[in-house]
């Protein structure tokens, strides 16, 4: 892996900067005795892992770059104060951080100390985080180039949550977030994390609506970015960091697979990164703004804030989806290269019982079919339940995604409600909407078979018609445009902006 990664760097290096600086990167051993840097594409200096905080490692590198054998003076046998690499430093990456090690040592005593008794756990729960970040990365298919991108949440999502912050933070509403005896996830013993319940109804302004606004809007930004259909799995409501916090490098549990975060609010006296390992094998800061949104393959790219929070708050909402296995086929372009061809490989054939983003055959496949005796697509294509936290039921989710013959075995067995085609989902949505969104005329047909009709508004039969979403998903000269025409579809949009 040391060898990839440096070869990358190396790659990486030679487009950004000439090659002047290349040849200084070309062996660990010269590594060590230059003191030029790496830049990753953002021209931030750059490290591998285990350089800021543990990822794969019980421990970072103490090799620090001001000890003797590191002085590039001294690099020739020849000098007279020549310093030879003492042998535990060989394959030790250069650490220029300073020194990490007693900052985490610290962090870790932080733990023992709060929960004495079970100090231990602190200690298992690092063991639990190395050995995931070791494991699971690998194991996994990604759908982007480089793992994660920065961009402005939805205006209407952001304007939202920021409404709903300024109404109802403070005065005692967030409550101390309750970590596990011995996680070792954010140091709470030190910097207690707050959670504001973005459902919670006794909020002004929460509920089961701003959840699916939230929902929605982060589901059309990330699909648009992975090119997959996604399936929600997790929102929580707006975490609040203060003065002090870390987050210890780490990659998602499974199935948050395909993730987000916005910055709702903040008050910094500087930036706070998050840190991030690209899929290039570099580590990135990427700082945010309120109203900013950072999209990030959170099962395989390791992420977190080893650097303590400098001021007195930071307030931020993560939500985390799993794709489906279907790639999203409307509206983009679908020549576009950076949709890796090796999807649609592991996509045909099922992967084997295995969920679409677990490569066969490797170490997380093996935990993933302990663990799940019960095959992946068994499991979603025969679920016709409510999803957690948006009301969808199996028929918003096969009109979604196209999948014509779930829905006609949820309409045609009697083990499921064939009304279930006419529920709305908590933002007053019918499966007909997530059909015209998607662009699946055959979906439409065997809707329209059974009852509903063309014409059906969203939010609860006040929103927009379906031809009016179709419009907002679809060029006007799209076939599925002149598909509904043909139905009697009525352009009925709402007085409520978009
Ligand atoms: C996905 O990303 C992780 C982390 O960057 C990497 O280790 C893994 O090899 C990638 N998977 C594939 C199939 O390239
Ligand atoms: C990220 O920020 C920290 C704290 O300012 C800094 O020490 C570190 O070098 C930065 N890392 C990158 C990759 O820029």
């Amino acid at each position: 892996m040391t060898t990839k990664t440096q070869s990358e760097t190396m790659m990486n290096l030679h487009q950004c900067l000439g090659s002047s600086l290349l040849l200084a990167v070309a062996s660990a051993q010269q590594q060590q005795n230059d003191h030029s840097y790496d830049y990753n594409s953002f021209n931030q200096r750059t490290y591998g892992l285990d350089i800021s905080f543990p990822i794969t490692t019980p421990h970072v590198s103490s090799n620090y770059d001001y000890l003797p054998h590191n002085n590039p003076q001294y690099a020739s046998p020849s000098h007279p104060n020549y310093v030879a690499v003492p042998e535990e430093f060989k394959h030790m990456a250069l650490q220029r951080l300073g020194d990490r090690q007693y900052f985490y040592d610290h962090f870790m005593e932080g733990c023992r100390h709060h929960y004495a008794a079970h100090a231990d756990y602190c200690d298992e729960t690092e063991e639990e985080r190395i050995d995931m970040n070791l494991r699971q990365p690998p194991s996994m298919m990604n759908y982007t180039e480089l793992g994660f991108v920065k961009v402005n949440a939805p205006k209407k999502v952001f304007a939202a949550l920021q409404k709903f912050w300024e109404e109802n933070s403070g005065s005692g509403n967030e409550h101390a977030e309750d970590w596990d005896e011995g996680n070792t996830y954010t140091n709470h013993w030190d910097v207690p994390t707050f959670m504001l319940d973005v459902a919670d109804e006794k909020f002004k302004g929460g509920g089961e609506k701003l959840q699916k606004l939230i929902w929605d809007g982060a589901k059309s930004t990330l699909e648009k970015w992975t090119k997959e259909t996604l399936q929600p799995c997790s929102l929580y409501g707006i975490r609040k960091y203060g003065e002090g916090a870390v987050l210890a490098p780490h990659v998602d549990r499974l199935p948050l697979v395909t993730s987000a975060i916005i910055n709702v609010a903040q008050d910094v006296d500087e930036p706070w990164p998050l840190e991030v390992y690209g899929h290039d094998g570099m580590a990135y800061n990427i700082t945010m703004e309120p109203g900013e949104m950072i999209l990030y393959e959170s099962h395989s790219v390791v992420h977190g804030r080893p650097f303590p929070l400098k001021g007195r708050y930071y307030a931020n909402v993560f939500i985390h989806f799993e794709p489906v296995g279907h790639s999203v086929d409307h509206g983009f372009d679908p020549e576009d290269e950076t949709h890796m061809a090796t999807i649609q490989d592991i996509k045909s054939g099922f992967n084997k019982g295995l969920p679409p983003y677990i490569i066969d055959g490797s170490l997380e496949a093996a935990v993933w079919r302990r663990d799940n005796p019960e095959h992946w697509e068994h499991k979603h294509k025969y679920e016709a339940d409510e999803e957690e936290g948006t009301g969808a039921n199996g028929a918003h989710y096969a009109s979604n995604i196209g999948d014509v013959e779930k829905l006609t075995w949820i309409i045609e067995n009697p083990q499921h409600r064939k009304e279930m085609i006419h529920e709305h989902d908590y933002n007053g949505w019918l499966p007909i909407h997530e059909a015209a969104r998607g662009g699946h005329e055959e979906i439409v047909e065997l809707l329209l078979e059974h009852g509903v009709d063309i014409n059906e508004r969203t939010d609860f039969g006040e929103g927009q018609s379906v031809l009016n979403l179709a419009y907002d998903y679809h060029e006007e000269d799209h076939p599925f445009i002149q598909f509904l025409l043909q139905l009697g579809a009525e352009d009925l949009d709402s007085e409520e902006e978009l």
